[in-house]
């Protein structure tokens, strides 16, 4: 549930970034669904940690070690528990990209065949379409898409009648779409996948940054994050799993770190997660993204989400008064993350984007990832603002006084 009144968040002065100005003016940065901003938090976090405890963990005796491996191992934790998962069945790999080409590999390769079926929507970012795109050309799998309504939303009928098929062995969807903002009903997808005999896999890119989320209370085989846009650094992305399968799976990548021992024909593989996580680790970066969700956590992921669903609501309710600006995806705030994707009649997505930049709001334009999403809804290219707890109301008019300029400059 979420609440119905909330204070609104008042951080941006905890974000170094923001005491930058753009020409004389300050930064309006409405692009977080791309790459989040960082809290001081996160950059000390990461620079003590260079300055102060930097050495190779899990290897060594000496307590310089000892310190890298405790903060490493226990930003893992920390970022387990944020999540609602098990330390042990989060893995950390370099972003959400490559959390799912872990299971495309590692799993699929084994498990997926010619006449079966990988099932995703057409609101998926190429991070959740290519790895299966790339699966089902090696193995003889067919790709199938569930559709997109004019409005933005799954149809949980037909994901009913694609799983009646008795085909699917992977379901994969994203929580939150980065281009309509839409927030998928996952748990009820989760359900249906597992009652089909199938698994599951949430993109929670876009979830995590926004939502209060409980990977075990949704219970899919799969949920995988990327930290850079949960005001983590980049680098370091997680993938939380089933641990049943993440122990029948083999490895992904082989290496340093993922063994137990290794003879001159084979080799046993390391407990969980270390089986998953071949070489040096990202170390200052799982220690910034656990400064990152101790950032969130303080916050409380319920206000976040209170923030940015009233500051949506407030961001709809004034581009509604844009003449000509069209916004795609679900008309309400309370089906939505922050991310408002728009078209505005007669200037291309680029050329807004262009125009917003000159008075310092800085949106982005073009397929967001999503090529096949611009196809289905019959558009080459978007532009997108999207918000993160630092942004406020004025933030949000800015935007709308820079689209009436933007109009003014093509005297449309
Ligand atoms: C929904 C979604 N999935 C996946 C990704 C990929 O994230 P990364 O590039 O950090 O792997 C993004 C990033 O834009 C996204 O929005």
């Amino acid at each position: 549930m979420e609440a119905a009144t909330t204070p609104a968040l008042d951080v941006r002065a905890d974000f170094p970034i923001f005491t930058r100005e753009f020409d004389g003016r300050p930064l309006v940065y409405l692009d977080s669904a791309a790459t989040s901003q960082k809290p001081a938090a996160v950059i000390e976090a990461m620079d003590d940690y260079y300055r102060r405890h930097n050495a190779n963990v899990h290897r060594g005796v000496y307590a310089l070690a000892q310190e890298a491996t405790d903060l490493f191992e226990g930003a893992r934790e920390r970022i387990a528990a944020f999540a609602g998962g098990e330390t042990a069945t989060t893995i950390f790999t370099r972003n959400a990209t490559e959390a799912i080409n872990l299971v495309a590999y590692a799993w699929g390769r084994e498990h997926v065949g010619p006449g079966d079926v990988v099932l995703i929507t057409e609101m998926e970012h190429h991070s959740n379409i290519v790895p299966w795109q790339l699966l089902c050309q090696e193995t003889g799998a067919e790709l199938r898409y569930l559709g997109v309504s004019d409005d933005g939303r799954l149809s949980l009928d037909e994901l009913d009648a694609e799983l009646a098929s008795g085909r699917v062995k992977l379901a994969a969807f994203a929580h939150i779409s980065n281009v309509l903002g839409t927030i998928n009903p996952v748990a009820d997808m989760v359900a249906r996948v597992r009652a089909a005999g199938a698994l599951s896999l949430i993109d929670g890119s876009q979830g995590v940054p926004q939502l209060p989320v409980d990977v075990g209370a949704l219970d899919a085989d799969f949920y995988a994050w990327t930290g850079h846009k949960a005001v983590g650094p980049t680098g370091i992305g997680v993938l939380h799993g089933r641990r049943e399968i993440l122990e029948a799976m083999r490895p992904f990548l082989g290496g340093g770190d993922m063994i137990r021992t290794v003879g001159f024909q084979e080799s046993t593989w390391n407990d969980l997660p270390w089986k998953f996580e071949a070489g040096t680790s990202m170390i200052a970066e799982g220690v910034g993204l656990g400064a990152a969700v101790d950032y969130l956590s303080g916050l409380g992921m319920e206000r976040v989400r209170a923030h940015e669903r009233e500051l949506t609501r407030h961001a709809l309710e004034r581009l509604a008064g844009v003449e000509g600006l069209r916004v795609i995806g679900p008309a309400g705030a309370g089906d939505r993350g922050g991310v408002i994707s728009f078209e505005l009649a007669g200037i291309h997505p680029h050329d807004v984007a262009e125009l917003l930049n000159r008075d310092g709001v800085c949106v982005r334009a073009g397929h967001h990832c999503a090529m096949p999403l611009m196809r289905r809804l019959g558009v080459p290219a978007t532009a997108r603002a999207s918000f993160g707890p630092y942004n406020s109301r004025e933030d949000a008019d800015a935007l709308v006084a820079a689209l009436q300029h933007a109009r003014e400059v093509f005297q449309i």
